[in-house]
């Protein structure tokens, strides 16, 4: 198998700089709108058989050095007892969002195994055909980015009613992030035990907080996630979207990986995360919309950033957009190949 990936997470020699892309599979890729025209979005995620395909297209297609498993950070809220919905339009709707102590204290623990069997049986189908080719993440979302959307019932601009529970009703938002937090160990605990190899929690809302309110409100409990999860073995990297203000909390988080949006210089972030720092990161999505050459110069200089780092993940700074060329993310991983050789 082609370990460099799991290789750069714990810090060991690689040969070349490893690269994926968070929302590798995807809209951007025909072959994913072809399967996608004939389910719907959550069909897709609980479709073990489909979700293992779809999984493996940009692998295929792009030659990246990891796979992520196909599913999405709100599937556990289901059986936590949320209704959601996905529409083309509007994205992810909870349409009974969790705004009091009792909406918290009615939301379930779910058992991971044996309510969300679909995720595990795809894990477990997708480390049999990637056997010899390249290591499978699992991922979830951390319990700050969960919790945005479970009180704001979809994706928000200002995020008044998740800061109107933390400041309002600081008990309640505490209690709530204990539940999800609860669940997320035990939900990425079953992800490692059915064979992803590393496992990456997804904080895209962490960035709208005040360094004060991250180290209030969300990093104790994404600390106490990481360290949950670390005891199964895996690596687990935590990514932090618009992270350049609060580099100095992230820094003690015990992630074995840390991977940062493009709005931070990459070698600034490393010397605030310190050199013994894996990093993962961290191109804008919409430099994949540049010409080649400047394309490729960005690639280099972010290599060359990197080096500065104990290890370097090359990944974008956040999800490839779905308008994104496809022979432009080819050119891109083509180029980490190239010229991060060492
Ligand atoms: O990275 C991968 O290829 C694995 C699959 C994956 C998806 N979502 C598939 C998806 C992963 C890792 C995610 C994570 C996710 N989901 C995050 C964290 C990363 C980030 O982008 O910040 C968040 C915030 C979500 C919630 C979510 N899911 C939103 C806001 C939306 C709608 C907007 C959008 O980007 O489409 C989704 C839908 C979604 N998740 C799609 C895919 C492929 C598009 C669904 C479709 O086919 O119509």
């Amino acid at each position: 198998m082609n370990d460099t990936f799991l290789r750069a997470c714990r810090g060991e020699e690689v040969d070349y700089t490893p690269v994926w892309l968070m929302r590798q599979a995807g809209r951007y890729l025909p072959e994913y709108q072809s399967v996608r025209s004939n389910i719907d979005f959550l069909g897709l995620c609980k479709n073990p058989e489909l979700a293992a395909q779809v999984t493996l297209q940009p692998v295929d297609i792009l030659g990246v050095d990891a796979a992520i498993l196909f599913s999405d950070i709100l599937i556990p809220l289901e059986p936590m007892g949320m209704r959601l919905e996905f529409s083309d339009k509007e994205g992810p709707v909870l349409s009974e969002p969790v705004r009091s102590k009792a909406s918290v204290e009615k939301l379930i623990i779910p058992d991971a195994e044996d309510d969300l069997p679909f995720v595990f049986d795809t894990i477990r189908i997708l480390r049999k055909i990637l056997e010899n080719r390249v290591p499978l993440i699992g991922f979830s979302g951390a319990p700050f980015t969960l919790a945005t959307y479970m009180i704001e019932g979809g994706t928000s601009k200002n995020f008044l009613q998740t800061k109107k529970m933390m400041f309002q009703n600081g008990p309640v938002f505490h209690y709530l992030m204990e539940k999800i937090t609860d669940m997320l160990v035990s939900y990425l605990a079953s992800h490692i035990r059915a064979g992803a190899q590393a496992v990456q929690i997804f904080d895209s809302w962490a960035g709208i907080l005040s360094p004060l309110d991250y180290k209030k409100f969300a990093y104790p409990y994404a600390r106490k996630l990481i360290s949950e999860v670390k005891k199964e073995g895996a690596p687990v990297i935590y990514f932090v979207n618009d992270c350049a203000g609060i580099l100095k909390e992230v820094k003690n988080c015990g992630a074995d990986v840390i991977s940062v949006d493009w709005r931070v210089d990459l070698s600034d972030a490393v010397r605030k995360l310190g050199k013994k720092v894996v990093i993962q990161g961290n191109l804008d999505p919409c430099a994949l919309f540049l010409p080649r050459e400047k394309l490729e110069e960005r690639v280099k200089e972010i290599l060359w950033k990197g080096e500065t780092a104990r290890g370097h993940i090359f990944n974008l700074g956040h999800g490839v957009l779905p308008q994104t060329p496809v022979e432009n993310v080819i050119a891109m991983v083509e180029a980490v190949h190239t010229y991060g050789r060492k």
